[in-house]
Formats: C-alpha cells, sequence, structure tokens
C-alpha cells in the first residue's frame, strides 16, 4: 500500500504468565519499535499497540506453580512485563491488557457479529477429560509424545522441542498434566471457524496479492496451511478463566484464547483512543489505514489465517504486511524458559541498564546487537562474544568513533563553533561525502518501508565508516600542524569539519528509530530540538548552522568488558544447571507410583502384544530423536520408527528382541508410516531400556 493516510502498528501480546526473554524483544518487539519510530519521525499518523495476553490455560498453569491465583499471576506479569518493555524504549501508545472490560466486550460482540450471521458452527465432539480432576483438559493440560519428533515434551497444541503445532488427538500416549492419569474421551460441543469455507480468500490474498511483498518464510508457512487442508477451528473451550461465550447456552466455555488475543488490537485501540479523545473507528475500518503485525514465526498462523477470516467477515480492514521473524538462540541452543536457557529482558536491565548512569547506552547497545542479528530470514544466535564485538568493533569503534572525533576536533580547531563551509574550495573527497549523506536517506528509508531492518541498520552505521574513512583521508589534524606556514589551511579544516558536523546530525537522524537514546545524546551534543530528527531533515547538508557553538562531546557508548561476558556465560550455564537440578529427582528416590486408572481385562485383551527382532535400524533425516526400525516378527516384516534415538546407536540394537505392540492403528512420523510401537522401560532419569523376553524366542510369538 502506498502512501496510507494512517498506520495501526502491532506487536504480539505476550502472555502475561512470565517475564520475557531476548529472544521475544528481537521477535516482535524492537522491530516493530524501529518501524514506528520511523513512521513518527515522517510526522505520518501512527498508532502503535500492544498489551498482555491474559487468558489461555498458560494462566491458570502458571498459578497452580506458584501456588497463587490466576488474577494475581495476570496482575504480577503485566506490571512486570509493561516495566520492562518501558525500561528498554520501547514506544507504544498503549499497552494495554486483556482482562480489561473493553476488552471482553470487544471480543464477545466479535464472537457474536460471526455467531448470528452464521458463520460459526456448533460440533459435537469427543475431547479428553480427566475423571479425577473432574474436568475436560484444554490442550495445555495434556501431555504426551511428539509425532513428529518423538520428544515426550509434547503438549496438545505444540510440541516444546520440534515447535510442531498439534492437536491432542495426534499425541502418542496422552497423560493429564493434572491428574498424571491417561485422560478418557468425553462428548462435549463447541463453536468452530470453519477455515475451509475461506480458502479460496486465502489463496488469493496471500498466495497471489502478497506473494511478493511479504516475506517468503511467512508466505511459505501460510501456503502449507492451506495446502495441508484447512480444518474447522474451535473457537471456544470448556474453562473456567477466559471470556464467557456470550450465549444463555454456554456454561462453562469461555472464548479460545487464540480467538481473543487478537481482538486485543482492536480494544487496545478503542482505549487508547478514549484516553486520547480520538475516532478509533478508522484504524479498523478504513481501507487507508496500513495495518502491520509484528509477531514471531510460531504466531504466522493465527495473524495470517485465522485472524484474517475473522477480520473479512467482521468487515474490518486486513493486515497490509505480517513481517513475522524466525527464532533466536542463546549460546548454540534453543532459548527455553523450561530449562532456563535464557536471558530475560530483566536480566539485562538489571545487569546493565540499572548499573551505571548512562542506562540508555545499554538500551541501544542491546538493542543493537538485537537488530544486527535479528532473524529475519532465518534463526539466528544470540552470543555474548557476539554482543561485545558489536558494541566494542561497530558502536564504539565505527559510530561512535567518528562521533567523538568530530567533536574533540571541532573544539579543538574549530573553537567550538560549527565552522564556515568554503564552497569554492571542495574537493573530491568533500564531494563524494557530500552525496553519501545526500543519498542515505533513500537507501534506509527503501530497506525499512521493505521491513528489512538488518540492512537498514547497516546502511547507518555504514555511513559513519564513510565518515571515518572521510576523516582518515582529510587528516586536518595534520592540516592543523601546517596552519603557521600556511594560513589558508584553516580553510580545509573548516570544511572537513564542517562536512563532518553535518554528516553526524545526519547520522542522529538516521539511527533515531533504532537507538532513540543516542540520538538523544547526540541533540544534546549538538544543542539541538527533537524538531531536527524530523525525517524530512535527514539528507541534508545544513542542518548545523554556522558559527552556532556546540557543547562538550559525551561518550556514547562505552566497551563491554571481557569480564562482564565471562560473568554472564557463567549465569547462563549456573540457571540451567539449577533448572535440571529443579526438575531430577536425587538417584536414591524410589520411583512414584504414578499408576495410570484402572482398566478391565477386555481392555487389556485388546492389546496385541508379540515378540519381534529388530533386523535394521537407521536414523530419520531432520528428526533428532527418530529412529526407524525394521522388525521381523516371523510371520512379517514391519517399519517402525520409534522415539528412541537419543538413547542407542542404530548399530547397537540390531539383533536386539523386542516386544511390540501389533495391533496399533498405523501412524505417519517425518512421513514414514510406522506400525507398531516398541515396549520400553523408562529409568527415573529419563533412560530407555528395551523390555524382551528374557530367553531367546520365536517372532511373533504372542505375550500376554
Ligand atoms: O504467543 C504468544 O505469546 C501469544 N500470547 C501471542 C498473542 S498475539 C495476539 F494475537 F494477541
Ligand atoms: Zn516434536
Amino acid at each position: 500500500m502506498t502512501d496510507p493516510k494512517r498506520y495501526l502498528v502491532t506487536s504480539a501480546l505476550p502472555y502475561a504468565n512470565g517475564l520475557k526473554h531476548v529472544g521475544h524483544l528481537a521477535g516482535a518487539y524492537i522491530p516493530a519499535d524501529i518501524y514506528v519510530r520511523y513512521l513518527r519521525a515522517q510526522k505520518r499518523d501512527v498508532v502503535f499497540v500492544c498489551g498482555s495476553d491474559e487468558h489461555g490455560t498458560a494462566i491458570p498453569i502458571q498459578a497452580t506453580k506458584e501456588g497463587t491465583t490466576p488474577r494475581a499471576i495476570i496482575d504480577k506479569y503485566h506490571q512486570a512485563m509493561k516495566q520492562d518493555f518501558e525500561d528498554l524504549s520501547m514506544s507504544f501508545d498503549i499497552y494495554h491488557r486483556t482482562s480489561e472490560p473493553i476488552h471482553h466486550e470487544t471480543a464477545q460482540e466479535f464472537f457474536t457479529y460471526l455467531n448470528d450471521r452464521n458463520e460459526l458452527e456448533i460440533k459435537e465432539s469427543e475431547q479428553y477429560y480427566d475423571e479425577e480432576a473432574k474436568t475436560f483438559l484444554a490442550d495445555r493440560y495434556i501431555k504426551g509424545t511428539c509425532p513428529n519428533c518423538g520428544s515426550d515434551r509434547a503438549y496438545g497444541d505444540q510440541c516444546e522441542n520440534c515447535g510442531r503445532t498439534l492437536s491432542p488427538d495426534e499425541l502418542i500416549n496422552p497423560v493429564s498434566t493434572l491428574s498424571g492419569k491417561a485422560p478418557v474421551k468425553k462428548r462435549t460441543s463447541h463453536w468452530y471457524l470453519p477455515l475451509g469455507k475461506h480458502e479460496e480468500f486465502l489463496r488469493e490474498w496471500i498466495l497471489k496479492e502478497h506473494k511478493e511483498d511479504w516475506r517468503a518464510t511467512v508466505v511459505g508457512q501460510c501456503k502449507s496451511w492451506i495446502e495441508g487442508g484447512l480444518q474447522s477451528r474451535a473457537v471456544t473451550r470448556d474453562l473456567d478463566w477466559g471470556i464467557k461465550v456470550p450465549l444463555k447456552d454456554a456454561e462453562g466455555k469461555v472464548l479460545y484464547v487464540w480467538f481473543d488475543a487478537p481482538i486485543g488490537y482492536v480494544s487496545a485501540t478503542k482505549q487508547w483512543a478514549i484516553n486520547n479523545k480520538k475516532d478509533w473507528k478508522p484504524y479498523w475500518y478504513d481501507k487507508d489505514t496500513k495495518l502491520v503485525h509484528f509477531i514471531g514465526k510460531d504466531n504466522i498462523v493465527f495473524h495470517c489465517i485465522i485472524f484474517p477470516i475473522m477480520l473479512k467477515l467482521h468487515g474490518n480492514i486486513l493486515p497490509d504486511n505480517v513481517p513475522a521473524n524466525e527464532f533466536l538462540n542463546l549460546e548454540g541452543d534453543k532459548m527455553s524458559t523450561s530449562r532456563n536457557w535464557k536471558l530475560d529482558m530483566r536480566d539485562y536491565i538489571n545487569d546493565f541498564v540499572k548499573k551505571e548512569n548512562g542506562g540508555g547506552q545499554c538500551v541501544d547497545m542491546l538493542r543493537y546487537y538485537l537488530t544486527q542479528i535479528a532473524p529475519e530470514t532465518k534463526d539466528s544466535e544470540f552470543t555474548w562474544k557476539g554482543f561485545q564485538d558489536a558494541v566494542n568493533s561497530e558502536l564504539v569503534s565505527i559510530f561512535g568513533n567518528f562521533v567523538n572525533r568530530t567533536w574533540v576536533l571541532m573544539h579543538k580547531l574549530c573553537g567550538g563553533k560549527v565552522p564556515i563551509l568554503h564552497t569554492e574550495i571542495l574537493d573530491e573527497n568533500d564531494k563524494i561525502l557530500n552525496a553519501e549523506i545526500e543519498g542515505s536517506k533513500a537507501k534506509v528509508e527503501t530497506l525499512l518501508e521493505q521491513y528489512k531492518f538488518r540492512e537498514a541498520l547497516y546502511e547507518v552505521i555504514d555511513l559513519s565508516r564513510k565518515g571515518n574513512q572521510y576523516m582518515q583521508k582529510k587528516e586536518p589534524w595534520i592540516a592543523a600542524k601546517q596552519l603557521a606556514a600556511n594560513p589558508d589551511m584553516q580553510k580545509n579544516i573548516d570544511n572537513t569539519m564542517h562536512l563532518c558536523l553535518q554528516l553526524t546530525a545526519n547520522l542522529a537522524i538516521l539511527i533515531n528509530p533504532f537507538l532513540p537514546n543516542t540520538a538523544k545524546s547526540m541533540l544534546n551534543m549538538m544543542k539541538v530540538v527533537d524538531k531536527m530528527l524530523d525525517w524530512e531533515n535527514a539528507g541534508k547538508l545544513k542542518l548545523l548552522s554556522i558559527g552556532y557553538s556546540l557543547r562538550e562531546p559525551q561518550l556514547l557508548f562505552r566497551k563491554i568488558e571481557d569480564a562482564e561476558i565471562t560473568e554472564q556465560i557463567e549465569k547462563l550455564k549456573a540457571g540451567l544447571m539449577k533448572s535440571e537440578a529443579g526438575v531430577q529427582k536425587p538417584a536414591d528416590e524410589p520411583p512414584t507410583s504414578n499408576l495410570k486408572s484402572q482398566i478391565q481385562y477386555d481392555d487389556f485383551a485388546k492389546l496385541d502384544l508379540k515378540v519381534a527382532t529388530i533386523t535394521a535400524a537407521e536414523k530419520v533425516p531432520k528428526a533428532d530423536k527418530l529412529l526407524k526400525l525394521e522388525v521381523d516378527l516371523g510371520f512379517e516384516k514391519r517399519t517402525i520408527v520409534s522415539g528412541i534415538a537419543l538413547h542407542f546407536k542404530p548399530e547397537d540394537i540390531i539383533g536386539k528382541q523386542v516386544v511390540i505392540v501389533a495391533n496399533l492403528a498405523p501412524r505417519k512420523m517425518k512421513g514414514i508410516e510406522s506400525n507398531g510401537m516398541i515396549l520400553m522401560a523408562e529409568e527415573k532419569d529419563g533412560q530407555l531400556k528395551f523390555i524382551n523376553p528374557g530367553e531367546p524366542t520365536t517372532n511373533g510369538s504372542p505375550v500376554s
């Protein structure tokens, strides 16, 4: 969309169930903030909304963990996340929360609107129910083995290990996390959004209209969803925490968190409008509004498929772009809250930002590094060494150094004032630098408009690099030494310093969306007001007036010392050990009973257990945990895919006799059909052992 009348920019609403880490910051928040600051500098009409996502099972689960109420959890983490964002210079126009009445009303109105127009279907289905806890089990309350990677850290909605979106029915050996028992199926009815009805629209809108301007990763994910067959999605849940379904016959049912959360963008806009005496409607109804959602890749399907269908049905505008980022790893491994392998925003704030007077510097150092490594096209990696290098070798040695040299020399050689420009003696180097300054605006602008924040930032740093090279060629300090013999050299010095100062003013404008605290310090040194940072000033060569006296230099960035890096790495490792110690039982603790609920003999008799021999084994490509096994049952050979690759080398298990469940329905894992399951015993430290008949036995013998 070219030249829209207004912009509405959203950052994913984080769950209010814990502190967020820098991976989140790099994914959905910093890029949005850069974009918005750029638009504001352009004097665009822009509203930037975010807030806490306070529904869904994540909240009561956290409450149980902390021994408190869901309400206490959302109040605690809403406040904490809001503070973290403020401390890291996020400039939301509103940071709202989905527990507010205005949000409940807005989400209920959406549901009613769709339901009244028969856009939702009611379907009866069988869902998992915990007989001991006497409750239907939300997806997150069911744990089991991932059909994709074989990990046992899979939940009914997603696998923690491979990230694959799951439904509870796909889990192998599901268990209720409330009672530890296997759940049973029970009938219940829910409202569904039939996604399939909108396939044509999605194909046209995403795969044709936005094929070029959306990120390839985003279009790719949407394509595979569309081509995988769009199933109807339940938009309600049996749960007692959430927004009540606004219908008489819906006792005990709430809106699914993923139905209400994106509507949070709408209610946040409404609240912003109330606070600022504005009209919210054009931001959601006028086609001249450009709506942009910044998210992480795990949220693509909701923002590109489900929410747009809801918006379309409700008569709203659709997002113009959804620049989703991939994931940020940390020191060679996935960031993970459960394993404590992460860097929380709060930890960075405490260890860097709050530790010194110039906290803004440290905020900008993190914003810089996270933008420089932003996972825009593929997963990327945060390392403390990388952080140190980015700060010391780029921010300090290139950008900071150029500004500092300019200021020191201007005070030393030009009396602390902007010197005159002697146009009649401009040389080739001066002209090249002028052209670079003039051209930089368009370059950075084009990249920002395409959501290429990494490259845009590179251009700004590169411009300061060119400033250093220019200064190096012009050597005003040498010219100063020649002044006594040749007073005309002052003209050369004036020109060099004049251009370097104009370049500094330009750098302040260009760096402002990325590093707002740095831009502010630069304004202070230049003794100019915020207005100078207006984007239209970029590329101009007369931003600082001749004769204007400027302040003393101040260091924009400090170096990151080796000791700080070592300390952080140690802290990270200690955190991991603590978390592992926390989840592991002491070795001499007896196994807990963990008995599943009682079954009848008939239930057992349904299992067809047989002796078999493993005759071949190989790793499944792109699945760390899976082995593809061939087993000989005497009467036939079978392929079984088993999640044991981390426990056994393929070559070590060939020839072993095992017991298999021979009548398990076939299941596809990583495209391979698995016919049966190998029985294993699991030690309390997680070690796996094969169950075998004890003595060599004829293959195919029944086990009972
Ligand atoms: O993944 C998450 O953290 C979700 N709470 C994001 C919601 S984004 C939007 F829909 F609100
Ligand atoms: Zn998995």
